[in-house]
């Protein structure tokens, strides 16, 4: 088979990397891919947002199935163009996606389905939102732009003045463009955080390990929220017993039930972002795409074949699939380019990366890369690159990780040095 990878980071990457150890997979394209891509198939130099010339490359090079990496593509309608056109493609359609690219709609589909999440309220006025906030009794609150802001349209809000400069930079100066002329305000949750990831094919879900983002930009969890600047599988806090079936019943379960209910297909993967708090997990968020870098930790662990695991989530055909897992744990730091994430500097050139070829139970996955005419790669991203290690312990992959993050080095360079802590 030849299939067709949509996206250019450290996520695309991984996909790439376990789909093209398949048996059945001749070729990996990548459109457009970076230069951790380049070296696994070819990188087809397309913008996700050009499907005209994505379908056109899918016939010229015969592709087999295409599967989407980020939400921007889903929410385009990527899938629902694809398949207008008689190629199978991994993600679910642009009305399922909505669950991510509106959170409003999200929102709304777990009031009605009784999935548990913060109570909020939402507003496209700015008037309306800010007496909101200012007769707010509780503090803090959670600002969240409605639509898709690359992991950074949501702001805690301390007090009032804070909430009024979260919505003048949502509503009235569209810092994020059309994706903040509508906020979610919600109630601020505590807890740890989790990554939940589940293949959805419209009736069954399966749950995958459970991950552990950390977003914010600096140690300790300070400064501003970033896509993600490393993942740990198992979470360092891991899930007690009960944890597992408790997210099936309180949260996929309902969520199966409710997509029946609207009579909306969701096919493809469903990863809810959770806060574990003292009533229970709640949803802080749908996203219906891979996370990044949670992939980069999930997949080195699965030891069985993913491609089957797509395949059968396109086809409903899910029931008795068994993935299997390695259970060593998985650590995975993001090495960032200066100035991520308000403005990257890019053009810098990665040195070291060569040192860690054939480094066992290492994986360096790309993201914001190229490779230069003149063979030197360089910083082309905010997240440059994702080094995961594996462990026989959360601590063990963790030092492995960071021992082989020190091989490499860009000028500018950042990357959070307390991953994992307390594993
Ligand atoms: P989201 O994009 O909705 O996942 O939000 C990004 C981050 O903001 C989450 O990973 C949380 O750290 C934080 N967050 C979002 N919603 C809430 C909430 N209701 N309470 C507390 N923190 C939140
Ligand atoms: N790492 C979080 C995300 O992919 O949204």
């Amino acid at each position: 088979m030849n299939l067709l990878i949509l996206g250019s980071g450290g996520r695309e990457h991984a996909l790439a990397w376990k789909l093209a150890r398949s048996t059945r997979v001749k070729k990996v394209f990548c459109a457009p891919g970076n230069a951790g891509t380049a070296a696994i198939g070819e990188n087809l130099p397309i913008s996700i947002s050009d499907h005209d010339a994505l379908l056109a490359a899918a016939r010229a090079h015969r592709i087999d199935l295409t599967v989407v990496g980020p939400d921007d593509a889903l929410a385009a309608g990527i899938v629902d163009r694809f398949e207008a056109a008689g190629h199978r493609i991994f993600g679910p359609s642009k009305a399922a996606a909505k669950l991510e690219w509106s959170k409003a709609f999200a929102k709304d589909f777990m009031r009605r389905h009784g999935i548990p999440t913060a109570a909020s309220r939402e507003f496209d006025d700015f008037a309306g939102a800010l007496e909101y906030c200012r007769m707010s009794p509780r503090w803090p609150l959670v600002i969240k732009a409605d639509g898709l802001a690359t992991g950074k349209g949501v702001i805690i809000a301390e007090n009032s003045a804070e909430a009024e400069s979260a919505l003048r930079a949502m509503m009235e100066e569209a810092r994020f463009g059309a994706a903040g002329h509508r906020v979610v305000i919600e109630e601020c949750l505590q807890g740890p955080e989790c990554s939940v990831h589940a293949l959805v094919d419209g009736q069954r879900a399966l749950l995958l390990p459970m991950a552990q983002d950390h977003k914010r930009l600096l140690n300790g969890d300070l400064g501003p929220n970033t896509g993600g600047m490393g993942t740990a599988s198992p979470p360092v806090r891991a899930p007690l017993a009960g944890f597992e079936p408790a997210v099936h019943r309180t949260i996929l379960d309902p969520f199966l039930a409710g997509l029946r209910t609207d009579g909306l297909p969701f096919r493809g993967l469903l990863f809810p972002g959770l806060m574990l708090t003292v009533d229970g997990p709640k949803v802080l968020e749908f996203n219906a795409r891979f996370g990044d870098p949670e992939t980069q930790v999930l997949l080195p662990r699965l030891t069985s074949d993913l491609l089957p695991l797509l395949e059968a989530t396109i086809d409903g055909e899910l029931a008795g699939i068994e993935p299997e897992w390695d259970v060593r744990a998985a650590v995975c730091v993001i090495l960032a380019s200066q100035g991520y994430p308000e403005k990257p500097i890019l053009g810098r050139e990665i040195v070291g990366l060569d040192s860690l070829r054939g480094a066992v139970d290492v994986y360096v996955f790309h993201a914001g890369t190229k490779r230069e005419v003149d063979g030197r790669v360089v910083t082309s991203g905010g997240r440059v690159l994702g080094v995961t290690a594996l462990g026989a312990t959360l601590a063990a992959a963790r030092d492995r990780a960071y021992e082989a993050a020190a091989q490499i080095r860009f000028e500018g360079m950042q990357f959070r040095r307390d991953l994992a802590a307390g594993a």
